[in-house]
This record gives C-alpha cells, sequence and structure tokens, in this order.
C-alpha cells in the first residue's frame, strides 16, 4: 500500500482513457491510482482516500453484464465524481434512468454551463460555451433524486450534474482529455474544493517517502538489481542506491545483442558519473550460442530471458546473502493487468521473470507507482544526465528481435550499422526525442536492385519511427521525407548487403510497436 495520505483513487470500468485521469491528477500533484471498478469496500476503506472517480468504459449500464460497483460506494461519505459510464453508473445506482440516446454524441461538442459552482467554479454560464469532448451511445434521461442538471449539450441536457447536499458530481464528457478544454478545471475544482486534497505529492516528496520506505524494508540486508542501461533500471538503481548505499550491487550482463558501442557507453556512464557498484559479464558467445538457428520470436525471448536468469544467478550467489531484487517495474504494467477485460499479454516481455522465486528473493519496485514520464522527472531529481533519462526505450531481447529469422554475426553486424545510421540521423536532425522509439528492422527477405551497373539480390531494412506516451498504443511518426530519405540512401550506401529500405506506416494496435 502506497505511503501517500492523501490520494484519489479511480475505478476502472475499461475506458481506453482511464489511465489519463489518473495523469491529470497527478499532474496537479495529488496522488492517484487506479483499481478494478468491483474493488471490495473495505479495500477502498483501508486506502483511506480523499475522493472516488467512476471511469468511463465500453458497456451500458442495463446490460446484463455491465460492470457494476458496489453501492455502498455513495454511502461511504467521500465525494464522487462520475464521468461518463461512470456518471450513468450512478445515476443507475442513486435511482435516475440511463437509455440508448437516439442522437449518439462522439467527438468534438459545446457545452452549456447552467451552475457555476463545484467543479465549474470559475467558469461562466450562458452565452459563453466550452469545448468538450464526448464518447457516448447512452445518455442521462433522467437525473436521480437529490441531483440537478448543472450543464447541457445540443444532445445531452444532463451533460453534467451534482448532488444538492452530497458532494456527487457526474459528467457525460471527458475532463481528462486534452480536446475538452475546461478539463484540468473541472478535475481541479473536484480534487481540492470538492475533496479537499492540497497540491503535495511532488517528486521531491516522492523521493523521500520512498527512500523511507525502501530503509524499513530492506534494513541491513543486501539488494541486486539488473542494469540494462535503459531509464528504468537506471532511475531504480539511482534511487535505491540513494536509500541504501553500497548495500545495493548491480549487474550488468552483455547479451550481445547491444547496438554498436552500446555496452561501452552503458558501463563507462555507471563508472564515471554514478557510485553505483556494479558487476559487468560478458556473454555474447554464450548468448550467440545458445540462439544458434532459432527463428521464432517467442522461443528467441524464451531463450534469452533464460540465459539472463542464468547468468544473473550465478552472478548473485557469489554475493551471498542477497535477500531483494530491484526492477524496474512501472505503473502501466501493473494496471495492464487489471483493466476490465481482461487482456491476454501479447508478448512475454522478460524483465527478470522467474528469478526471484528461483533464488526467494523479494522484489523491490520503487517505480511501480509512476508513468514514464514521471520516472524520467525523477531521473533529473536524482541529477541523473539528460543522456541516461531521455534514452530512448530499447528492449530487453535487443536486436534479438530487430532480425527478423535467424540470429547470426552477419546479420547482427548488418543490423547494427543500420542502426547507428537512424539514430546519428534522428538526433542531428532533432528528431530523436520528438519520438518514442527509432529503430532499423532487418527482414528475412532478398529483394532486387541495382547498384552501378549489376543487379542485386540483398536484403531489406525496414525503418520503424513511432510516436507514443507509454508504449500501450503507438503512431507511426510522421517524420520529414527529407530525413526518411536521407536514412534511405546513406543505409544502402554504407552498410553492405542493404538494397531497400522501407519505412512501417502501422499503428499500434493493430500492430506493436517492435516486428517481433
Ligand atoms: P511492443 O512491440 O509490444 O512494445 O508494442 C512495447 C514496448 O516494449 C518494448 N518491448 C520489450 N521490452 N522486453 C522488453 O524489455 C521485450 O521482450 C520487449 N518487447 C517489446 C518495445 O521496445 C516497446 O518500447
Amino acid at each position: 500500500m502506497s505511503v501517500y495520505t492523501e490520494k484519489i483513487i479511480i475505478l476502472d470500468f475499461g475506458s481506453q482513457t482511464t489511465q489519463l485521469i489518473a495523469r491529470r491528477i497527478r499532474e496537479q500533484k495529488v496522488y492517484s491510482e487506479i483499481h478494478p471498478y468491483n474493488i471490495g469496500l473495505d479495500k477502498i476503506r483501508e486506502m483511506n482516500p480523499s475522493g472516488i472517480v467512476l471511469s468511463g468504459g465500453p458497456a451500458s449500464v442495463y446490460d446484463n453484464d455491465a460492470p457494476i460497483s458496489d453501492p455502498g460506494l455513495f454511502d461511504m461519505g467521500l465525494p464522487v465524481l462520475g464521468i461518463c459510464y461512470g456518471a450513468q453508473l450512478m445515476m443507475e445506482h442513486l435511482g435516475g434512468k440511463v437509455e440508448r440516446a437516439e442522437n449518439r454524441e462522439f467527438g468534438k461538442a459545446e457545452l452549456s454551463i447552467a451552475y457555476t459552482g463545484g467543479i465549474f467554479a470559475g467558469m461562466e454560464t450562458e452565452p459563453t460555451r466550452y469545448q468538450v469532448w464526448m464518447s457516448h451511445g447512452d445518455r442521462i434521461e433522467q437525473a436521480a433524486p437529490g441531483f440537478v442538471a448543472t450543464a447541457s449539450s445540443a444532445h445531452s441536457p444532463y451533460a453534467a450534474l451534482r448532488h444538492k447536499e452530497k458532494p456527487f458530481v457526474a459528467v457525460q464528457f471527458h475532463p481528462e482529455v486534452a480536446h475538452t478544454l475546461i478539463g484540468n478545471d473541472v478535475l481541479r475544482n473536484f480534487i481540492f474544493d470538492l475533496c479537499g486534497c492540497h497540491p503535495d505529492w511532488t517528486m521531491h516528496s516522492f523521493i523521500n517517502s520512498t527512500i523511507e520506505e525502501i530503509r524499513n524494508k530492506v534494513g541491513s540486508n543486501k539488494v541486486i538489481c539488473a542494469l540494462s542501461g535503459g531509464v528504468d533500471s537506471s532511475v531504480t538503481a539511482a534511487l535505491v542506491h540513494r536509500a541504501i548505499g553500497d548495500q545495493l550491487t548491480c549487474i550488468y550482463v552483455n547479451n550481445g545483442l547491444m547496438r554498436t558501442g552500446e555496452s561501452e557507453s552503458i558501463l563507462r556512464f555507471f563508472r564515471q558519473k554514478t557510485s553505483l557498484q556494479v558487476i559487468d559479464v560478458e556473454a555474447t558467445t554464450y548468448f550467440l550460442d545458445e540462439l544458434n538457428g532459432i527463428v521464432d520470436p517467442e522461443e528467441k525471448r524464451k531463450q534469452i530471458g533464460f540465459g539472463f536468469i542464468k547468468i544473473f544467478e550465478e552472478e548473485a550467489s557469489k554475493l551471498g546473502d542477497v535477500r531483494y531484487l530491484a526492477q524496474g517495474t512501472l505503473y502501466p504494467d501493473v494496471i495492464e493487468s487489471v483493466v476490465f477485460h481482461g487482456k491476454a499479454p501479447i508478448k512475454s516481455h522478460h524483465n527478470v521473470g522467474g528469478l526471484p522465486e528461483r533464488m526467494q528473493l523479494d522484489l523491490i519496485e520503487p517505480l511501480r507507482e509512476l508513468f514514464k514520464d514521471e520516472v524520467r522527472e525523477l531521473g533529473l531529481e536524482l541529477s541523473l544526465p539528460e543522456e541516461a533519462i531521455f534514452r530512448q526505450p530499447f528492449p530487453g531481447p535487443g536486436l534479438g528481435i530487430r532480425i527478423m529469422g535467424e540470429i547470426t554475426a552477419e546479420r547482427l553486424n548488418i543490423v547494427r550499422q543500420a542502426d547507428v545510421i537512424v539514430l546519428e540521423e534522428m538526433k542531428n536532425s532533432g528528431w530523436y526525442r520528438k519520438v518514442w522509439q527509432s529503430f532499423a528492422v532487418l527482414l528475412p527477405i532478398q529483394t532486387v536492385g541495382v547498384m552501378g551497373d549489376s543487379r542485386t539480390y540483398e536484403n531489406v531494412i525496414a525503418l520503424r519511427s513511432v510516436d507514443s506516451r507509454d508504449a500501450m498504443t503507438a503512431d507511426w511518426s510522421k517524420l520529414p521525407y527529407d530525413i526518411l530519405g536521407r536514412i534511405s540512401n546513406r543505409i544502402i550506401n554504407e552498410v553492405r548487403g542493404v538494397n531497400r529500405v522501407v519505412y512501417d506506416i502501422s499503428s499500434k494496435p493493430p500492430s506493436t510497436i517492435e516486428w517481433e
């Protein structure tokens, strides 16, 4: 359980934008957490929240299998904000009426406010109208007893409601999305005025409370942490180190699937710029031997994960007497598993899976409540240099999953050279930090080309660059043509064995970011 005294609990009914509600609240420096819609009242009581938000969701409240939370929620004396489905559920629970709407509202709508107190404090009544974002096929037809409409739109007479005596408010629109221009004001009014929260959840306070938590948990025991060079494990290590100093040992395994010069630069960075104790293990030959002949992506991941665990276990047992493993698990990894229509994991991401049970290690996951951009903010607060914090994410199995088909030293060489060019051009043009990830993928086919006067039959490189906030969804980056052209020219001219470059214009979903 988290240590923050003031928090807002969000009950998730499966909306695509539930995470955004948490982010928007945290941006106001108030801590917030997402929980499944059917969490027990006891658990909620235990968390002692200052208020509750009911998220949107794809269901209809009158469906037989609609997700329904315990109506006792409204007897807890806590302020409640219902959003979209959450608003409809509030009406349904408290005696109002929700029906399928004749005119559905999707996208931008204009809101007219009738009451400028509560969540609409500081706003104006008609003729002023405010742009909001709607996404609903049902609508509230009748307010529950005690509620009055506080705003309307063309197709929603009850676009917002408030209870006349109790701190219950409901909005049909989505305050968490950027297209709702008054969204932040609405949330701010809810958390500060109705819930009485204070804006004191900052990275500075997070560091202090987390350090205390880690110290209390670890005592005088030893902790290990696997470093990948990526931002999550670097920030985890820096934070744990600040808490317990040299009780922490970090282990870096070079699996031979890193990019050009990457292992050297990661180790140089940790040795020169931090005081972490780092053990480095050179395991290129081991991994390439194990991967010999494997083409199936899941099998590759399994082998890489397995080899990693084996080496890590060997190194950790040399240290003797280790009790804890520190790991950079982030909030999206945690909440993906509580979403209402539980999704099966699409790919097995390895982290250090399996290791804690085998070695009987307890986990320390100090970032499990944070989003990626909060982790970056935390890294800056911990004085990690920007080069470490703003690195693009790189998958644990490394280039192993960017080579379609068999991994050989020769094919690794091709994808490495192409990758250097992609990163150089992205950095030189200022695009590296604007996108989430940009990289080269080596395809398992040859195509015809012409170089000089001869016909060639060589490899294809796919260039992938995506924009994303947390890798759960992504869109292909609209890179300028001249950058695409330069990258393609350079790869074809400079990388032997490549005569064609294609640009991947697929979004996630239905594609994924990596090709394997
Ligand atoms: P996908 O390809 O699933 O990727 O859209 C989402 C994010 O996760 C990274 N990724 C991985 N990270 N082990 C990791 O540690 C893996 O096996 C793995 N596969 C994908 C990917 O780079 C992207 O940031």
